[in-house]
């Protein structure tokens, strides 16, 4: 069986790493030729807890190989996954020229029956296009070869990839026929074989509307539960227990209900915004997901609001210490992170900004000149006025705090994702803001 993948960033690197270590023969390509020569010689771009080792041993195996050149993704494969990037155009849509590119020399290539995968999250209606597109190159050579185009969403989420790809809720499967389904299951079968997972096979709008819509729940739960924790605060409420109560309702359940400082990455903001032109193309207003957005926009400057406020809106010259760049732990990605939108605030304020991060300070470092970078948490925090938490890393969990208030100037803390215990934090001698409590 062989695979190769077109496009490789996260989906595509951890897919083929995942496909070859399932046994399967994997080709990676990727126009960047900076990102595949560190891949041949063993340098994995991205943190991914796992991943490192999982691609070094697949390549020594002969499993795993990385291309700069096209043709060698299209020609001689049984699948074509394509695992581009997909950004907003100008006018706020989905730029899919590329994936229509890679349609068409799928067309152009192959010489035999293959399956055009489009694992990139695309407005609904892609695959039907690149079907279009693909026959038409075909028709172009003379020559009658039958093929299949698959939706294919991709589910995983940094820092966990490997797991969601390896023992994942579900598979979704668009795919138009008999043939192509067949195919498809063949590939994912190993994968569902030891678990109660399912592969749902569906028409390649409805999978398409799948991704969407499930990431656009869990980005919905997210903002809604930032209101309530906000309005906790106006009313006098524990928005950690408001959290508990509402999560252990089996109708709920506890995942993406956690009260913080907003979400970041390159999926939700990008998705909702995606979904919203989609509806707006039909003519139909998506009301609750542009809600969504805009209360995450706020959200996103709460930690900045509550030191202002603390002191009298005037941080001018203040030390500020900011503990996670990243938009979540386990990942070195800072896309929409709400660091961003800090550290542009405090920036703007006159603050002097130390900052630290377990992997994304390499991030951190190029896009902010005016930042001091420290060594350690505890380095951070030197002759601070306040310490912001932003990201949830687990060695912050657990700080020594008199260690903390000794390298202190102003013992403030304002934990983004209420990780601390209150009275444990100011028995320390700290001044103590969260989200909803
Ligand atoms: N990152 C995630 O957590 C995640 C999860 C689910 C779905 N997705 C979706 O999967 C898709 C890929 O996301 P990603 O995070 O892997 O992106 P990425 O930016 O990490 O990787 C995309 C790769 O494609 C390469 N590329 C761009 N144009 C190319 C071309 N013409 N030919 C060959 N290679 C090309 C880029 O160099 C890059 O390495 C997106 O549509 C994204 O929305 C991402």
């Amino acid at each position: 069986m062989k695979v190769s993948i077109i496009g490789t960033g996260y989906v595509g690197l951890v897919s083929a790493t995942c496909f070859a270590e399932l046994g399967v023969d994997v080709t990676c390509v990727d126009t960047d030729s900076q990102h595949i020569n560190r891949l041949v010689y063993g340098s994995i771009p991205i943190y991914e807890p796992g991943l490192e080792a999982m691609v070094t041993r697949n390549v020594d195996d002969k499993r795993l190989r990385f291309d700069i050149n096209l043709e060698a993704g299209f020609r001689d494969q049984d699948y074509v996954f394509c695992a581009l990037d997909t950004q907003l155009d100008n006018e706020g849509a989905t730029d899919i020229h590329q994936v229509e590119d890679m349609a068409r020399m799928f067309g152009q290539t192959i010489d035999d029956y293959a399956v055009f995968v489009i694992k990139s999250t695309v407005p609904v209606g892609t695959a039907h296009r690149a079907r279009k597109i693909i026959a038409d190159a075909i028709k172009e050579r003379g020559l009658d070869i039958e093929f299949d185009v698959a939706s294919n969403p991709d589910f995983l989420t940094e820092g966990n990839a490997i797991k969601d790809f390896m023992k994942p809720d579900r598979i979704v499967l668009g795919v138009e026929s008999s043939h192509g389904r067949e195919a498809m299951h063949k590939l994912y079968r190993t994968i569902l074989l030891h678990s109660n997972r399912q592969i749902i096979t569906t028409d390649t709008r409805t999978a398409e509307m799948i991704k969407y819509a499930a990431t656009s729940m869990l980005a919905t739960r997210v903002s809604f539960m930032n209101e309530i924790a906000n309005l906790c605060e106006l009313v006098g409420a524990d928005a950690n227990v408001v959290r508990h109560g509402v999560g252990t309702d089996s109708r709920i359940g506890p995942k993406y209900i956690y009260p913080g400082c907003g979400y970041g990455g390159t999926l939700f903001p990008q998705d909702i915004k995606d979904l919203i032109k989609i509806a707006g193309d039909y003519n139909y207003d998506m009301e609750v997901l542009r809600a969504v957005d805009s209360v995450n926009t706020r959200q996103k400057r709460i930690l900045f609001d509550k030191l202002a406020r603390h002191y009298g809106n005037d941080l001018s010259g203040k030390t500020v210490a900011v503990w996670g760049l990243s938009f979540k732990p386990e990942t070195d990605d800072m896309s929409a992170s709400p660091a961003i939108d800090t550290l542009d605030l405090l920036t703007a304020a006159g603050c002097d900004i130390r900052v630290y991060d377990p992997v994304a300070m390499n991030t951190a470092k190029r896009r902010w000149s005016n930042i001091f970078c420290a060594n350690s948490m505890y380095d951070a925090v030197e002759g601070a006025d306040a310490m912001l938490l932003v990201t949830e890393w687990r060695q912050f969990y657990l700080p020594a705090w008199d260690r903390i208030r000794k390298a202190m100037r102003t013992p403030v803390v304002i934990d983004g994702r209420n990780i601390y215990d209150r009275a444990e934090v100011e028995s320390e001698g700290f001044t103590y803001y969260c989200i909803g409590r």
